[in-house]
């Protein structure tokens, strides 16, 4: 994960993200809506609405996905004063190194993932494991939209829009026992369907793994996500299921789950296991701790061209600070970086 970051100073006052996203609803108040979302980022609610993006492809949703979808508790969580990454950026650049290392790469070769039938198994020190049919594994759940940043460890980011439920939710039906100290999760491994794993020159040992604290799971800003801008995950966004742990680095955000894990070592990850010196356990985002290759003081929102590049101060903990530095209460943040 190389990247050349441009300077603050390269940044102009005109470059701002362009608002390009709007909500409208299904329902007559469409043009009331969109009016008030050019505005800022708008809250919105109504049992029997779906939230729309301007720019979004409609996906091709399973039927528990459609069904669910009418009761999504709109802007549950909401990022103020800063616009939602167009779709297309969203979805076109990407990391997803089983479909390869570059950006488009994902987009243009995810197609082949099949995530229906998919199946998620939850094993360990846990009181309930069991492998479920996704539809079943979902049943529990009420879908929530949660609009955080993203911010990779390579100094870009962006707003999503996700739609998902939080992870705390999840460890309160599978019980974990007092053994379990950790929660490992593990994406698909399939060579036939994801090209980046049939590589010879893969730094990675398949499958992709990551990992949280037990507490840090169980912070309500931790998700389990499903969707993301009002429709189901695009393939190269990690679909069916995909972790979402807003203050830390993107890399722990772990795509296309089929394992979780509830264990009593901590888990050994793969980035950590690639380069232990420039990817930690932790990896909460802070402008503090370099990366031994570049700064993490700053970061380019995209979208954000070379030449009118959109760059902004990082904030720590991506700016969840409030809701999560409790949880590092007396831990040195520069050694468990
Ligand atoms: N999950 C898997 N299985 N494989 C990956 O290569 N890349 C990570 C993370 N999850 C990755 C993954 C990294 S480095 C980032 S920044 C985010 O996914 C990117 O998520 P996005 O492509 O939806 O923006």
């Amino acid at each position: 994960m190389l990247i050349k970051v441009p300077k603050a100073s390269d940044c102009h006052e005109s470059d701002v993200t362009p608002e390009s996203i709007y909500l409208s609803r299904r329902n007559v108040l469409s043009v009331a809506v969109t009016g008030l979302a050019v505005s800022g980022l708008p809250r919105w609610a109504a049992a029997d609405d779906v939230a729309r993006y301007a720019d979004v492809e409609p996906g091709k949703a399973p039927v528990w996905f459609s069904e669910k979808l009418s009761s999504v508790k709109w802007g549950a969580v909401v990022v103020k004063d800063e616009a939602i990454t167009p779709f297309k950026d969203a979805t076109h650049y990407n990391n997803f190194y089983e479909f390869g290392t570059d950006k488009g790469d994902p987009a243009a070769n995810a197609g082949t993932l099949k995530t229906e039938p998919w199946s998620v198994v939850v094993d360990g020190e846990v009181g309930k494991p069991g492998r479920y049919a996704l539809e079943d594994f979902m049943k529990p759940y009420q879908l929530e939209e949660r609009i955080y940043r993203l911010r990779c460890v390579e100094a870009w980011s962006m707003v999503i829009p996700w739609i998902g439920f939080p992870l705390s939710a999840l460890l309160k039906e599978v019980e974990p026992t007092s053994k379990a100290r950790f929660i490992r999760f593990e994406t698909l491994q399939d060579p036939k369907s994801m090209p980046g794993q049939r590589s010879g020159f893969a730094l990675i040992d398949w499958p992709y793994i990551e990992g949280l604290r037990l507490d840090e799971a169980m912070s309500p800003l931790a998700i389990l996500a499903v969707g993301m801008y009002g429709r189901v995950l695009p393939n190269q966004n990690g679909a069916p299921l995909r972790l979402v742990v807003p203050w830390k680095y993107g890399f722990k955000s772990i795509k296309s789950i089929v394992r979780i894990s509830l264990v009593g070592e901590q888990p050994k990850t793969t980035w950590q296991s690639i380069a232990a010196d420039e990817y930690g356990f932790y990896a909460n985002v802070n402008p503090t701790v370099d990366h031994p290759r570049w700064t993490q003081a700053r970061e380019r929102r995209l979208p954000s061209g070379l030449f009118k590049p959109n760059v902004r101060d990082t904030q720590l903990f991506n700016g969840y600070s409030e809701e999560v530095a409790s949880l590092y209460t007396g831990l040195d943040l520069r050694k468990n970086y």
